[in-house]
């Protein structure tokens, strides 16, 4: 397997509205970001994401842009960019950027121009059909709730928006449009970005005689007519050879509901396309698939999620690349998913991040993530900021009256807002984030869980994620080793180990994804001579052998 930077990175992600606050607005900035990069340099992780910060009128946080070249002020200016930038790059850190082309704000100028006329020029940059019957041209629906198409009357046409109708979709059938997009992401590249998370990247082509879907049980109708259209694998094809093949060291990371199948030509390294994605399998591990989506919770225990990562890492392996996440800005706080958030709080953070740290893929860091925090749990609507959430209890409860009740339990469980909390530096007022009043409010756990007391507390879980990122990049049996599954069906333990080719070294995992002992049995086929400790979240002492795990146990070891 070719061996490159991406491969070896480790990625922070940073979400500016929420990360620091240099002015006292409430809102997080660049200025913010640049007077933490030692702090990123302390985590030791070396690429970070920065979400939008494009010119945006903010209706989904920047995922609806104006202006794809400029910042937004309430961000900072392109100067203050451009000191970010040459700063993290100083710091031996890289930089990418989240491109949103399936899509952008109905403020941008081509749509304020599209809208017009039907003969405008940019028209055909966004997507426009007639009503049929005096209703929408199809039956979609957008991820935001409602129907996937907005009414326009200068034109007595519909437009297709996948998310607010605040985001028209763009339509990638126009080459011009195309062009317009590699244009604007040279731009970036020329400046001297390190690459690109590409938003929703997955469904920018779309069938193009838009037929009404027979599936409509879901809460998203329409799906199999976008997403991982017809001419996905042309266009980015055409936009590698615009955009990659110049800047080839360039990471690219889509965003991408997609089967491990499908990721096989987005991300196989013959084909041009991507380098890895953010796929959603398990983030669909534990949400229903009915009328309520990803608000309903489902169990469906261990051996199921942990069936998905096998998978994904077997049909990579020496195929392509992929990205290791467990939560983002879109998701809940991982801890209080896929661990413990009250009793066991800091062991299961700590199990849960061995996890990411030691599978094959690029791991990905939340902020926040590395100090354990929870989700924020609000329980009033009107503290809430998210528009799908927003929209969401709009429809739920309010028109289709669903009790509210459960409706919260829903947020609690699923809601974006739970993750976008401002960073927790110190245990001050608004946790340090802000001099003035945070555009929402602050984790109500900010003085137990911030950033100082991690800091000084050397069992934190800020410290060992100090210490995975470190033996990560000291052991390339973590980032480019094999994987083999142990006791598949175990309800309670996820086991697995890491060979790499050509070397005798192969790193041992043992995670207990309960809140009850468990008893492991070293699996008989792993043979070895030696055997030392590589991390783990209780003491232990550096022999691998049968022993019992204690609630949320995690233990590695590498063997000779
Ligand atoms: C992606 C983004 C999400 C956004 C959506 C529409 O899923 O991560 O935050 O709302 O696309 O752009």
């Amino acid at each position: 397997m070719k061996k490159i930077w991406w491969k070896e990175a480790v990625v922070y992600q940073i979400y500016p509205r929420s990360f620091m606050d240099s002015n006292g607005d409430g809102f997080g900035d660049l200025r913010g970001i640049i007077s933490k990069v030692d702090y990123l340099k302390e985590l030791g992780i070396d690429t970070v994401w920065l979400n939008p910060v494009y010119k945006s009128p903010q209706d989904d946080n920047g995922y609806d842009i104006s202006d794809y070249r400029n910042i937004l002020e309430a961000f900072g200016t392109l100067e203050d960019f451009k000191e970010l930038l040459s700063l993290l790059h100083k710091n031996g850190i890289r930089l990418i950027m989240d491109l949103v082309v399936n899509h952008s704000s109905d403020e941008h100028n081509w749509f304020v121009e599209s809208r017009k006329s039907k003969d405008n020029k940019y028209r055909d940059y966004y997507i426009w059909r007639d009503g049929k019957n005096g209703k929408e041209p199809n039956n979609w629906t957008s991820f935001f709730s409602g129907k996937a198409w907005e009414y326009d009357e200068q034109t007595d046409q519909y437009y297709l928006h996948l998310f607010s109708k605040k985001q028209p979709d763009l339509n990638w059938e126009n080459p011009q449009l195309r062009q317009e997009v590699y244009d604007l992401m040279n731009y970036w590249l020329e400046m001297g970005i390190d690459g690109f998370r590409m938003d929703v990247i997955n469904m920018i082509s779309k069938v193009q005689d838009f037929p009404d879907s027979v599936h409509t049980g879901g809460s998203i109708i329409g799906g199999e007519y976008y997403s991982n259209g017809p001419r996905l694998h042309e266009f980015l094809q055409e936009m590698h050879a615009n955009c990659f093949e110049k800047f080839n060291n360039a990471m690219t990371v889509g965003e991408a509901g997609a089967t491990a199948e499908i990721a096989r030509l987005l991300v196989g390294e013959d084909r041009n396309e991507l380098n890895m994605l953010i796929h959603f399998e398990h983030m669909g591990w534990d949400t229903g698939d009915g009328e309520l989506g990803k608000w309903e919770r489902v169990h469906r225990g261990l051996p199921a999620f942990k069936e998905i990562f096998t998978r994904w890492h077997k049909v990579l392996h020496n195929i392509g690349w992929n990205s290791l996440y467990l939560s983002n800005h879109d998701q809940p706080r991982f801890v209080s998913r896929f661990g413990n958030d009250t009793t066991y709080r800091v062991e299961s953070a700590k199990m849960l991040a061995t996890m990411l740290f030691t599978m094959q893929g690029t791991p990905f860091v939340y902020q926040g993530d590395e100090l354990g925090t929870t989700n924020a749990y609000f329980t009033d609507i009107k503290d809430y900021r998210d528009i799908e959430t927003l929209n969401m209890w709009k429809d739920f409860v309010e028109t289709r009256g669903y009790d509210p009740e459960k409706m919260m339990k829903a947020i609690h469980f699923m809601g974006r807002d739970n993750a976008r909390t401002p960073m927790q530096w110190d245990d001050s007022e608004n946790a340090g984030f802000t001099t003035g009043t945070p555009w929402i409010k602050v984790n109500p756990r900010y003085k137990e869980i911030n950033a100082k007391n991690a800091m000084a507390d050397e069992n934190s879980v800020f410290h060992y994620y100090k210490k995975l990122i470190r033996l990560r990049k000291e052991n390339e049996v973590a980032v480019y080793g094999d994987f083999t599954e142990f006791y598949n069906e175990h309800e309670a333990l996820y086991v697995y180990l890491r060979t790499l080719e050509g070397s005798a070294q192969k790193l041992l995992v043992c995670l207990n994804f309960s809140d009850k002992q468990q008893s492991f049995v070293l699996p008989k086929d792993i043979k070895f001579k030696t055997s030392k400790l590589y991390v783990s979240n209780y003491e232990n002492d550096g022999e691998a052998k049968d022993k019992e795990m204690k609630p949320y146990e995690a233990v590695a070891y590498l063997l000779d």
